[in-house]
């Protein structure tokens, strides 16, 4: 582990709390660093108030510090400041996205997806495909990668698909897709490209410039930021035609008790009092981040990963339900014999190692690889080999207790 990351775990006051605490469960949600909670507590002890509303002095300090952090994000991402949106999570970006976009679409028109999606970038869509009628394709998986070859994709994306969305890594598989293809694909027939970016921001920098996206989601709390904030980006010519789906203050102009003229973007798409807290916390885990420096990150997450992957793979009975390659570390497995709720048990209560258990919200995936669920340990900045030593001490337990 390189010097930067082997003290890091100092900067999360839960490791003080919980000292012999593994945790892997960070495709789920994160730890929060120190700083990020400082600044959340300044502003509910220094500057509370509620923001572009206000005319005195602490609710102008609230919304200067709100509409920075977006500019700290949408620096982040490429963007531009009035294209980042700030959301309760990935999953209200989604909603908001399959209402706003699904509701112009009609029988005849189709929306690609995955066969590894997220239930929040799968039900949005079939709720919408069963009020509008159009049809959901996905694109299926070898070897837990999406099949992304030039007369797959051409098979699939046709001139009738209106909207692809996919996620760029996936939450269970831990797979890293091979976004180019398909958007190269889905912009020659005009459809828009909607990424959900949630696994992805912790690992590597998203440049939503790079990815040339109309769209993209993700949630604070899985990259060191608060829970109930997140980020719907959306290309500004593209947000300036779409319609608002959440109506209240804040995102209009002006009112008559007949009709509403809409505030620009982005505030047309942010009804009722945000998470101003949050946003200010999202912004700063972002640049807590960024201090780090992302070649430190991926340098020491593929390196644990890595390790992960080969102390894991000697387990006899273990099966890594994952790509090999191209991958983060989110490793999902199965144990011969062993349900994933049983060794997520043995884990925590004999070990203190956190990992999710189950279908990860990807029931449907579950299904299409025929197994039951998986046990998934995922790591992030502050994991190191010994984590993956005590993981794999505890599965060995488990399988002497099963056995
Ligand atoms: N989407 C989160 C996970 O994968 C909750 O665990």
């Amino acid at each position: 582990m390189n010097q930067e990351l082997g003290k890091i775990k100092t900067d999360f006051p839960i490791f003080k709390n919980h000292p012999n605490l593994v945790y892997l469960d960070n495709a789920s949600t994160t730890q929060t660093p120190q700083v990020v909670l400082d600044v959340m507590d300044a502003y509910y002890t220094k500057y509370r108030a509620n923001i572009h509303r206000g005319i005195y002095k602490l609710s102008n300090e609230a919304t200067e510090m709100y509409e920075v952090a977006r500019q700290v994000v949408a620096d982040s991402l490429e963007a531009k400041f009035e294209e980042v949106i700030f959301t309760s999570g990935a999953t209200q970006g989604l909603n908001m996205l399959a209402q706003a976009l699904g509701k112009d679409l009609k029988p005849g028109d189709n929306v690609v997806l995955t066969r590894m999606e997220h239930h929040a970038n799968l039900i949005p869509w079939q709720e919408m495909s069963r009020r509008y009628g159009f049809e959901l394709r996905f694109i299926e998986l070898e070897n837990y990668e999406l099949q992304t070859s030039d007369d797959t994709l051409k098979n699939l994306i046709d001139k009738n698909t209106k909207i692809v969305s996919f996620t760029l890594v996936s939450n269970t598989l831990g797979t890293i897709n091979n976004a180019t293809s398909i958007i190269e694909r889905a912009k020659s027939v005009g459809a828009i490209m909607i990424i959900d970016a949630a696994q992805a921001m912790a690992h590597f920098s998203v440049s939503v410039k790079t990815l040339n996206c109309d769209f993209l989601v993700f949630s604070g709390h899985k990259m060191y930021g608060p829970t109930g904030i997140g980020v719907l980006y959306g290309k500004r010519e593209r947000l300036e035609k779409m319609d608002p789906v959440l109506f209240g203050g804040d995102m209009i102009k002006e009112v008559t008790f007949a009709k509403a003229i809409w505030n620009d973007i982005p505030w047309r798409f942010e009804a009722g009092t945000p998470n101003i807290g949050g946003a200010i916390g999202l912004a700063t885990a972002t640049q807590y981040l960024q201090r780090i420096g992302w070649l430190q990150i991926l340098e020491h997450e593929v390196e644990v990963m890595l390790y992960a992957m080969q102390e894991l793979q000697r387990i006899g009975g273990l099966t890594i339900i994952g790509p090999i390659e191209k991958r983060v570390g989110v490793i999902s497995f199965i144990l011969d014999c062993v349900h994933p709720h049983d060794i997520a048990s043995v884990l925590d209560t004999k070990y203190n190692i956190a990992v999710r258990a189950g279908h990860h919200c990807t029931m449907p995936l579950m299904q299409y690889l025929g197994i039951p669920g998986t046990t998934r340990a995922s790591f992030g900045i502050y994991n190191s080999r010994e984590d993956v030593d005590r993981l794999v001490e505890g599965i060995k337990e488990v399988k002497r207790i099963f056995s």
